[in-house]
């Protein structure tokens, strides 16, 4: 079978292709048939050593997958061979075959209707969104929300989730293509930060009364633009810093609007509170089977172009979720 492996934390030019043993699945471990994976921002910086899991060369990087389960470990119960599964593993997912070890909190079940690739494009982002807008940011029906990046992978999936949530959702998004899809996604508004100034536009469609939550993948810059569309009691949800820097933030600011700035860690909390991350895939396939969520591909690869994958996603040019085929 084939992996990709990281030989040097140097992005996707440190990445090479190889033949490998099928990995041996032990009494504790699930193994996996990898048919598609998906990207996600984290993969980019782990393979550059700067995400806040740090791995040691040679590795094989890939955060999520959808596949088929190959082998069963003598004391796992609840899974069988056979059973199609979307897994988010952190890393190990650009192979062909991987074994997943406990906790299996990110191993779910495929729905009847999903496909592989549909699936592999779902766990992280549709698990961020969810946890970051239920849980952390309390969105009500009827409320405000601001999704940043929204045509990105964590971005487009909240887009539709505030949606199903009942919210009004403004996106805001660098280009006009990018704007273009997260109204195809369903928001309500759409704001090309690149060209227009976030906070006048935000004002101008809330009636000056700001928004009630944000939804902040990018950080950068686009965080004290982002700060000045805050409503009344706003909840800013801290997803992540894809623009690049991580802003700082003087504390007054919070005493000014009565606004929270929450982080959101959507892989730690699923493992700390297992009950609250099933009931929200409950929830999430629900809506997936009721036809509010549709996980956007914005472009396919095979393979062998993995890398030309990655380098898209760091330069920001991808949309969506990028979805590899690991079927030869
Ligand atoms: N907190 C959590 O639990 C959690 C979970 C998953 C991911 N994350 C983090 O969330 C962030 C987004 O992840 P993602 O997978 O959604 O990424 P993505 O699909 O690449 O989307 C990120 C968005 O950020 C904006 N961006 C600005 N500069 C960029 C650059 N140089 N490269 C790439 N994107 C840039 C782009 O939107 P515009 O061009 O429209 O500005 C892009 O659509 C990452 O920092 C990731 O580590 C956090």
């Amino acid at each position: 079978m084939k992996a990709w492996v990281c030989k040097e934390l140097i992005g996707e030019k440190g990445l090479s292709l190889e033949e490998q043993d099928s990995p041996v699945c032990g009494p504790d471990q699930i193994k996996i048939r990898n048919h598609v994976a998906a990207l996600n921002f984290p993969d980019v910086l782990i393979t550059r050593g700067q995400y806040q899991l740090k791995l040691d060369p040679p590795f094989t990087p890939g955060s999520e997958c959808g596949g088929v389960v190959l082998e069963v470990g003598s004391n796992i119960k609840g899974f069988k061979t056979g059973q199609r599964v979307m897994v988010m593993s952190g890393f190990g997912a650009f192979s062909q075959e991987l074994v997943v070890s406990p906790p299996f909190q990110q191993v779910h079940l495929i729905p009847d209707a999903m496909s592989f690739e549909e699936a592999a494009a779902f766990n992280m982002t549709y698990g961020t969104g969810m946890h970051g807008l239920q849980q952390r940011g309390n969105l009500q029906a009827g409320e405000t929300l601001l999704v940043l990046g929204s045509a990105g992978g964590c971005g487009s999936a909240a887009v539709e989730i505030g949606k199903a949530m009942g919210a009004r959702v403004i996106a805001g998004a660098s280009s006009d293509k990018k704007c273009a899809i997260a109204k195809e996604l369903g928001a309500d508004e759409i704001i090309n930060y690149k060209t227009e100034n976030l906070r006048d536009r935000v004002m101008e469609i809330t009636d000056k009364q700001g928004v009630d939550v944000i939804f902040d993948p990018v950080g950068d810059a686009l965080f004290d633009q982002a700060k000045r569309c805050a409503g009344w009691n706003c909840r800013y949800l801290v997803i992540g810093f894809a623009g690049g820097e991580i802003p700082t933030f003087a504390v007054n600011y919070s005493i000014i609007k009565s606004m929270s700035v929450v982080g959101v860690a959507y892989g730690m909390s699923a493992i700390k509170e297992p009950a609250m991350n099933q009931a929200n895939f409950q929830q999430l396939f629900e809506w997936y089977q009721q036809g509010k969520l549709k996980p956007h591909i914005g472009k396919r690869y095979n393979l062998s172009q993995l890398p030309e994958a990655l380098a898209e996603m760091h330069a920001g040019n991808t949309v969506g979720k990028t979805a590899v085929s690991f079927v030869d």
